[in-house]
């Protein structure tokens, strides 16, 4: 998350708008562009096309089942999707839609299109040899690993009530908590399914490497979701995650996150953070 003087500050860097990746020369009030979908290359698309075979042969028995059934869907493997058309499904499923963004936006606009919801997706797809990483999100992360998410209800509604948190917490100084939260659900979040372990994080379904290390790597430690354990712990932004949280289902995120967080800010505040890589007293690991 950026907060809206780094991001001013980012920005301006280049005179001609383009300091952080991404043109923000043609963004209204809520930094909403055009996705302008004429102007993708078929280099691009080639390029969306290999992203998404990757991803698609390791979705089975990994991602959660509302990530298989909304790909099924979406119909997004030939090349880069129009947001327009994914925007008229998505409201008729759950109500939310798709704008189209340069990149990265200030924290406060980001929380006020989810308490909205509407989802930004950045419209700039990565370069090939960015192919296995990119430190910016691009279409291919937001698109893919976030959008499908959003055809569960009960997903949608915990991502709008998250929006609706965050711009709570921007007036008490709760973000690096709540920021933490989203990191190790939305980004990196694990759910319990009948067939066994899943995933439901945008930034584990994106990656080509971190599913798998994610469910079954011996490196990585997976334990039940806490909100208090999740809301002290640091994370790795350059790395594969060394631990997950685990959901049981979207209501246990949903029902767990709902309480006022303004007290919970204030106590877990005054508590050390706990490092990302270690296990508490008495905490066990799920096996994997
Ligand atoms: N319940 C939180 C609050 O009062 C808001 C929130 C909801 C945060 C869902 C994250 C996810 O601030
Ligand atoms: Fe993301």
């Amino acid at each position: 998350p950026l907060d809206t003087a780094d991001f001013f500050a980012t920005v301006a860097e280049k005179s001609d708008g383009t300091g952080l990746r991404g043109d923000y020369r043609k963004i209204d009030a809520q930094y909403v562009v055009e996705q302008e979908w004429d102007a993708y290359t078929p280099q691009q698309h080639a390029l969306w096309r290999r992203l998404y075979q990757r991803q698609a042969k390791l979705i089975p028995g990994r991602a959660c089942d509302v990530f298989i059934d909304s790909l099924e869907r979406l119909q997004i493997g030939e090349g880069i999707p129009h947001f327009a058309q994914t925007s008229a499904l998505l409201l008729n499923a759950t109500g939310w839609q798709l704008v189209a963004v340069p990149g990265l936006v200030p924290d406060q606009v980001f929380f006020e299109h989810l308490a909205n919801r509407r989802f930004p997706v950045t419209v700039w797809l990565r370069e090939p040899e960015e192919f296995d990483y990119i430190v910016e999100p691009d279409v291919f992360h937001d698109f893919f690993g976030h959008v499908p998410l959003l055809f569960n209800p009960v997903f949608a509604d915990h991502l709008q009530e998250y929006g609706k948190g965050g711009l709570k917490a921007l007036k008490v100084d709760g973000l690096a908590m709540l920021a933490r939260l989203y990191w190790y659900t939305i980004e990196f979040g694990l759910i319990q399914s009948p067939g066994g372990l899943r995933v439901y994080g945008a930034g584990i379904l994106s990656s080509g490497g971190e599913i798998e290390h994610s469910l079954t790597s011996p490196a990585a430690r997976r334990i039940p979701f806490n909100l208090e354990r999740v809301m002290r712990t640091l994370y790795k932004i350059d790395s594969y995650q060394e631990t997950y949280f685990v959901i049981n289902d979207f209501e246990q995120l949903f029902e767990e996150t709902a309480l006022d967080f303004i007290p919970l800010y204030q106590k877990l505040s005054a508590l050390p953070p706990l490092p990302a890589n270690a296990l508490q007293e008495g905490e066990s690991v799920i096996a994997s």
